[in-house]
């Protein structure tokens, strides 16, 4: 599609959203960037405070659950383009508490593409509704095997289920209304800004504070690891240059057992540090597996490759090195973030004080 004036982005104060968000109001500068966010537990507006005072970033704290206000948001900055990444997305807290998956990702989800048909109309040329979605959607594979585009719906966690749901309602709108969207799913992203919930950012703050590592069940799962700038900039190739309809998987081509890859953390860490080498291998921790938890994660992304030349830019272990060092140097955004909801979150999903 032609260079949008307008872009509203859903989650942008969020872990990955907020570096699309970043990498947006960097790059196209004559394009206004609103990012519509309610601001939860996972949303941050100090992972913006580099890039507010753009002109061309506008902020507007509005839940994708309540559609009057979201009608009210579209009127007032008529975008072309919505990426849309607002959603829950913790799978712990899924199995915790199913209901508010449903109610963002699913309900919160059809109420914006009800926002984006009433303002489009009948004027579809040059829009866009792009939809970021997760591997989790196709299920857990075996020790052989990539999901692809073709790979059928299997979802296993109420998180998983919930995105395959919004997935299915934002086909259902182009094939129904002609919406013109666009979708990708992606693999498990890793980086700054990212929510000490997720498994390598808890490593990074627990391995600092000299606090158990807890690895569920016997740490042979394995997921596809992408460096999070990787994933904005693929979804800035997809939004301009996929077509609609059409849906993208995105990965690292980067597997990892999550044993092998705590260990490295520990490595590189205790190098940082300047630790005895193996000090924080010591605190890893094997604790009780989450129910259904998938054992497999793998993404063939080369129909993106082929079809519109992405791929990822950086080398695992060069990616997991600039983390942990982001999280050394960032000490107070983690305090900040460790505060509050945080523990009472984690006392009960590990028994103890973070
Ligand atoms: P995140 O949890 O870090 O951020 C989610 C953001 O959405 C937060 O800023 C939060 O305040 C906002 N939000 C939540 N509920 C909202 C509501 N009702 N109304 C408005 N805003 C709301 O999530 P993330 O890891 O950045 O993931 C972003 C998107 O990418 C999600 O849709 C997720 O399913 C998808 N995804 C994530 C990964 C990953 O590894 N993190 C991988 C593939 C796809
Ligand atoms: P996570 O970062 O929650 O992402 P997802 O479940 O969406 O893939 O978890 C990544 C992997 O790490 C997953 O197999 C679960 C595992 N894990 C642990 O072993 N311990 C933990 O404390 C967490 C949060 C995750």
């Amino acid at each position: 599609m032609k260079n949008p004036s307008n872009i509203l982005i859903t989650g942008g104060a969020g872990f990955i959203g907020s570096h699309l968000v970043r990498h947006f109001v960097h790059k196209y500068s004559d394009c206004n960037i609103v990012n519509l966010d309610a601001l939860t537990y996972a949303g941050n507006l100090e992972n913006l405070r580099d890039i507010e005072h753009f002109p061309n970033y506008f902020f507007e704290k509005q839940d994708i659950r309540n559609p009057e206000a979201l009608q009210k948001v579209f009127e007032k900055y008529r975008p072309e383009g919505i990426i849309h990444l607002a959603a829950e997305s913790h799978v712990d807290r899924s199995i915790a508490n199913p209901i508010a998956f449903v109610e963002t990702n699913v309900l919160g989800t059809v109420n914006l593409l009800n926002a984006a048909r009433h303002l489009w109309g009948s004027e579809l040329s040059d829009k866009r509704f792009y939809h970021v979605s997760t591997d989790e959607v196709y299920g857990s594979l075996g020790e052989e095997g990539l999901f692809t585009e073709e790979t059928c719906y299997d979802p296993r966690s109420p998180y998983s289920a919930s995105k395959a749901a919004s997935d299915h309602f934002v086909r259902a709108y182009f094939h129904t209304y002609g919406l013109p969207v666009v979708l990708s799913n992606c693999s498990n992203n890793y980086g700054p800004y990212h929510f000490p919930e997720k498994l390598i950012p808890l490593v990074l703050k627990n391995i600092r504070e000299e606090k158990p590592l807890p690895v569920y069940g016997d740490g042979k799962y394995t997921r596809d690891w992408l460096w999070v700038k990787d994933h904005a900039e693929a979804i800035d190739t997809i939004f301009h240059q996929g077509r609609v309809g059409e849906t993208y998987n995105i990965g690292g081509n980067n597997e990892w057992k999550n044993i092998d890859l705590v260990e490295t953390l520990c490595d590189i860490m205790d190098e940082f540090l300047g630790r005895e080498a193996g000090a924080s291998r010591r605190l890893i921790t094997f604790v009780k597996d989450r129910p259904g938890h998938d054992r497999r994660y793998a993404i063939d992304a080369s129909k993106l490759k082929n079809e519109l030349g992405w791929q990822p830019s950086i080398e695992a272990e060069e990616g997991f090195r600039q983390t942990a060092q982001w999280y050394l140097e960032n000490e107070e955004w983690l305090l900040r973030i460790g505060s509050g909801e945080y523990q009472a979150y984690y006392k009960q999903q590990y028994g103890a004080e973070s």
